[in-house]
């Protein structure tokens, strides 16, 4: 696996994997604490593509809380070795400078609104900050695709705008998006770099999320959109859970759901004490 920690080394990468494996590559951008939902998305790149670069950056345009970034778990050793068992032919794991260098200037993007509710409403700035730092690692790593996991579903939107933006607008060829499922543990918590900073009592409270889509796919279907929010946050509240926000949006979009539109998409974000927790799930309630 090569490993490249500034611009100059990542171009030399670059050429070799050009020479060696072909143009068609794939990006698996991540923020590092690797666990098997990144796997997942490099075992999909592994299989679809001709060469995979990962990179491992917690990028801080896109937090909003100094402390959540100071936490934010860093362990490059073990991460290492996981991208190495994935087959990933290159690492980027740069320091902030070589990503935005001084004299580089933030592109402005124009997130069609997309960046506004939810995540973005209880994280101002998040998805312009996600946006900018995808924006510049595909500048960095030109690529053919470009492998997102659904578990950040509005990031999932946010990014194919931004593909849409670069490839319409700015003329840009972009890569196409590949969106991965959540991976989750035998009780459905999702997998997520976050779950590392919870001790064994909080985690079982995180499995709370889980029993309460189960309980939503359950119950869902007799009850108005309203009340089956309410009852469901009255859940997780019990399940030792405090609540940012719970909606059900039309799939595929952040469009408030109605009765006619299909599965819902049911957006989830919480606090377990003082370790914030984000999940979604398609709830079979036409
Ligand atoms: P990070 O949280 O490290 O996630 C990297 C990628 O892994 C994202 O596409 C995320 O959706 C995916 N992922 C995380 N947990 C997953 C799970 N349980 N199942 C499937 N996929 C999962 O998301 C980011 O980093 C950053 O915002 C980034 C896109 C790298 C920009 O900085």
């Amino acid at each position: 696996m090569l490993v490249a920690r500034s611009v100059e080394e990542l171009r030399e990468a670059l050429a070799s994997l050009d020479s060696s494996k072909g143009k068609e590559g794939g990006l698996v951008p991540t923020m590092g604490a690797l666990h098997e939902g990144h796997g997942a998305l490099m075992r999909v790149a592994r299989q679809s593509t001709a060469w995979v670069a990962a990179t491992i950056f917690v990028n801080p345009l896109q937090f909003n809380r100094l402390d959540d970034l100071a936490r934010y778990p860093r362990r490059e050793e073990e991460d290492f070795r996981l991208l190495q068992e994935h087959g990933v032919d290159l690492v980027f794991a740069p320091n902030p400078e070589a990503v935005f260098p001084h004299d580089w200037a933030a592109p402005d993007l124009d997130l069609n609104g997309l960046d506004l509710p939810w995540e973005g409403a209880f994280r101002p700035g998040h998805f312009k900050g996600v946006a900018t730092v995808v924006s510049r690692l595909l500048d960095l790593i030109p690529c053919t695709y470009l492998y997102m996991g659904l578990k950040d579903y509005q990031q999932c939107l946010v990014v194919e705008r931004l593909l849409h933006l670069r490839k319409a607008m700015l003329g840009l060829p972009g890569p196409a998006m590949v969106q991965v499922p959540t991976v989750r543990d035998a009780d459905g918590l999702a997998l997520s770099s976050r779950n590392l900073l919870l001790v064994p009592d909080q985690l079982a409270r995180a499995k709370g999320i889980a029993r309460t889509w189960s309980w939503m796919k359950a119950h869902g279907q007799g009850l108005e959109p309203e009340v089956l929010i309410e009852r469901a946050l009255e859940r997780l509240t019990a399940e030792g859970l405090r609540n940012e926000y719970l909606a059900l949006v039309r799939d595929g979009s952040l469009d408030p759901w109605k009765r006619g539109d299909g599965a819902p998409r049911a957006l989830y974000a919480g606090w377990l004490d003082e370790v914030r927790l984000i999940d979604n799930e398609s709830l079979p309630i036409p």
